[in-house]
């Protein structure tokens, strides 16, 4: 049982972790000699992330060494027997970071029994720090967060993304974006996941879903979410399988619509 004063500690620890990442994306933007290809067109990474990572790495190695660690750039380090993981995504908006469209984040969960019950995310752009952790709440710049109250589907504005692998699969997100922007105030597509849930978290945003992410994509974000009010599931609301890659954050209003919309989405052929 993770009490509620060491809960505070690790967040205190991916708060200075997001912060000294920022310090590095801050540093490199603009800057950037190479940008590699990961594997898959368009899936990039820069120094920025992998120095970012490895100054994360280094803070949670003094404070949380015995931990499990899930990193994007690096893989899974430390003891995956430990009960505590924590998943990091140095820069979440690589894309727009290369291009330098200043929406990117530092995004740091931490799972305790494979559940997020810690998160912290950093857009140093916007100077914004989210932070949550179970039961305690959600804040943006330590100020007390909530979702929207938007109740009806066709008022909302909502906020999606396209894996990687969107030009392999028919299963690619397209149909689906097209159909909800059709019924709502509209679909966003900023290309940062954490920062889109954090969006959710603060009433910004209505309503968020995407398939093909990562456990480092989302694990922060779901604690902003469910914090400030939210709901965050699968996509026919049930419980949310993190592995799966599917995610459905609402303010809770909006959740069933969205979840229905999304189940019951028409094939792309039909929109001629
Ligand atoms: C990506 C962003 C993007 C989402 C992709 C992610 P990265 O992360 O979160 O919004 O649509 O699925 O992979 O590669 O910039 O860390
Ligand atoms: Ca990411
Ligand atoms: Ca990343």
């Amino acid at each position: 049982m993770t009490t509620d004063k060491q809960l505070e500690i690790f967040l205190d620890i991916a708060t200075e972790a997001v912060m000294t990442a920022g310090a590095i994306l801050q540093a490199y933007w603009g800057k950037l000699e190479e940008i590699e290809e990961k594997g898959r067109p368009g899936d990039l990474v820069t120094a920025a992330d992998k120095e970012a990572e490895a100054a994360i790495l280094k803070v949670l190695e003094r404070h949380v060494p015995n931990h499990g660690i899930l990193a994007e750039e690096s893989g899974q380090l430390g003891d995956h027997q430990s009960e505590y993981l924590w998943a990091i995504d140095p820069l979440d908006g690589t894309t727009n970071y290369a291009h330098q469209y200043p929406i990117a984040a530092t995004s740091i969960g931490l799972l305790i029994c494979g559940i997020p019950q810690v998160g912290a995310i950093y857009n140093p752009f916007r100077d914004e720090l989210f932070r949550a952790a179970k039961g305690l709440g959600a804040t943006r710049n330590r100020r007390s967060i909530q979702v929207s109250r938007t109740s009806q589907l066709s008022k909302s504005l909502l906020v999606t993304g396209f894996a990687y692998d969107r030009r392999e699969t028919s299963d690619n997100n397209y149909a689906e974006f097209c159909h909800l922007t059709h019924l709502t105030q509209g679909v966003r597509r900023s290309g940062s996941a954490s920062l889109d849930l954090a969006d959710v978290a603060c009433g910004r945003i209505d309503g968020y879903w995407e398939r093909g992410i990562q456990p480092w994509d989302m694990a922060a974000g779901i604690v902003l979410v469910e914090e400030a009010g939210g709901n965050v599931t699968a996509y026919d609301r049930s419980p949310l399988i993190m592995a799966s890659g599917r995610i459905l954050a609402t303010n809770g209003q909006i959740h069933e619509q969205v979840s229905q919309e999304l189940l019951g989405v028409p094939p792309l052929s039909s929109w001629k």
